[in-house]
């Protein structure tokens, strides 16, 4: 509805592309992707064999520095991180404040944002020597922090890291186990929270990426911008989507398992109810995540031992919208998200919890990013235009006019 001769002022042309679907803000080498051809890389490295072959450590490391790791980077710098995973005692009072059934999201985001005053070395952004060791501090402590949010939200203590263990081991100890307790890692465990967060560790210009850009590009430090990333991948549109899916499924089973109902629900748009898990900006195709993730889905819930009541609502929705022209026509196929909460939920994450999981994947990505951009010369503060639609000018009613 917006006239065209008003974009055009005397002195220049703006372009109007709301929600930037075809505006590059930055160039970047992190990560290519294909949305047609369902192709997802980082560096370079095709996305299936990362998957298959490596590991969130390595894939980190890959991101971060641009090249894979031989074995002695890989040991230090896993070592590096490992010697960074303790909460400074003063934070960890932190949490005492937070209501016992707050969010999860913006515990996290909180606690990162506060980790600025802690480390007020961080605060000189072209530092290289305090970027590289607030980079370690966050991969090392963003573990510690969603552990910490976890064991407050069901009042359980915290447990301090365990730095012969590796970050997911450690990770999964300090959620699930209790002090004095030896706790039982699954290896089955591991490698499917791996290879999870393998699958988000980036993507491009995303929602919550270009958000850590955005805010980075005013040359705020690493940690003030990664904590406005999580903010924004809190959304249901973008992070948040994982939980939302399973109170979809779980939706459509209580209210008696009709996929077929719910599916015409979504296209006669009743009640704005969306099919959550589905849909891309970029992919039009399929997404190239949840194929890995459907393809290991059944594996690791069989071994997981989970309930498959709600897989096989999943399943049906898949089913049902792959040969329903609303979602040919508009292309919408599953995202990463569609089977990720099922597996969280067999991993005994509650599903408050499933996008601190992805924040935890996504980090390696928005640091590589945020260095990037701190070190491309044809970085600018980012400032959006914008189109005036509203009153010309008009002058000020006294109270009594108006
Ligand atoms: N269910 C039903 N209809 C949908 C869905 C969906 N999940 N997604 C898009 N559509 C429809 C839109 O209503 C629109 O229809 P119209 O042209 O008739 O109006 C058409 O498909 C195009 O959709 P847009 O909203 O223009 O697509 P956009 O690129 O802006 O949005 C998004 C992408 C936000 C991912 C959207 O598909 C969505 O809301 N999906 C559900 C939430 C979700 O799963 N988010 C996770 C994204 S992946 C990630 O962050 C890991």
């Amino acid at each position: 509805g917006i006239n065209v001769s008003k974009l055009l002022s005397t002195t220049e042309l703006v372009t109007l592309d709301p929600g930037f679907v075809n505006t590059a803000a930055c160039s970047s080498e992190i990560c290519y992707i294909d949305g047609d051809a369902g192709i997802l890389r980082y560096r370079g490295y095709p996305i299936e064999q990362l998957a298959e072959k490596s590991s969130f450590i390595e894939v980190s490391y890959l991101l971060i520095y641009g090249e894979l790791p031989n074995q002695a980077q890989l040991d230090e710098f896993a070592s590096k991180i490992s010697r960074h995973t303790l909460l400074h005692e003063d934070l960890k009072r932190f949490f005492d404040g937070f209501p016992r059934d707050a969010h999860p999201m913006p515990v996290l985001s909180s606690a990162v944002s506060a980790l600025s005053t802690f480390y007020q070395d961080s605060l000189l952004p072209f530092d290289q020597e305090q970027v590289e060791i607030s980079t370690i501090r966050l991969l090392a402590k963003l573990p510690t922090i969603a552990a910490y949010a976890y064991k407050k939200s069901v009042g359980q203590p915290f447990l301090y890291p365990d730095n012969s263990l590796g970050l997911v081991e450690n990770f999964l100890r300090m959620t699930f186990g209790f002090p004095a307790e030896p706790y039982a890692m699954d290896p089955d465990l591991v490698r499917a929270l791996d290879l999870l967060f393998i699958l988000h560790a980036d993507h491009e210009q995303n929602c919550s990426t270009s958000t850590v850009r955005l805010v980075g590009s005013s040359e705020a430090n690493l940690f003030a911008s990664i904590s406005a990333g999580i903010n924004a991948l809190f959304g249901p549109l973008h992070g948040g989507a994982n939980s939302a899916v399973l109170d979809m499924l779980e939706g459509i089973r209580n209210s008696g398992g009709d996929v077929g109902a719910f599916v015409r629900k979504v296209k006669n748009r009743e009640d704005g109810v969306k099919l959550m898990g589905f849909g891309h900006r970029v992919y039009k195709n399929y997404d190239p995540r949840a194929a890995i993730i459907k393809k290991t889905a059944d594996d690791i819930l069989g071994r997981l031992g989970s309930d498959d009541s709600l897989l096989d609502i999943a399943k049906q929705l898949e089913e049902h919208a792959l040969a329903d022209d609303y979602f040919v026509e508009r292309k919408l196929y599953p995202n990463v998200d569609f089977y990720t909460g099922l597996i969280y939920r067999a991993m005994g994450f509650p599903t408050k919890f499933f996008t601190v999981l992805f924040a935890l994947g996504r980090l390696p990505g928005w640091i590589a990013h945020w260095r990037e951009m701190m070190n491309d010369p044809a970085t600018k503060i980012g400032r959006p235009r914008q189109v005036y639609i509203g009153a010309t000018e008009r002058d000020y009613l006294s109270l009594d006019k108006r």
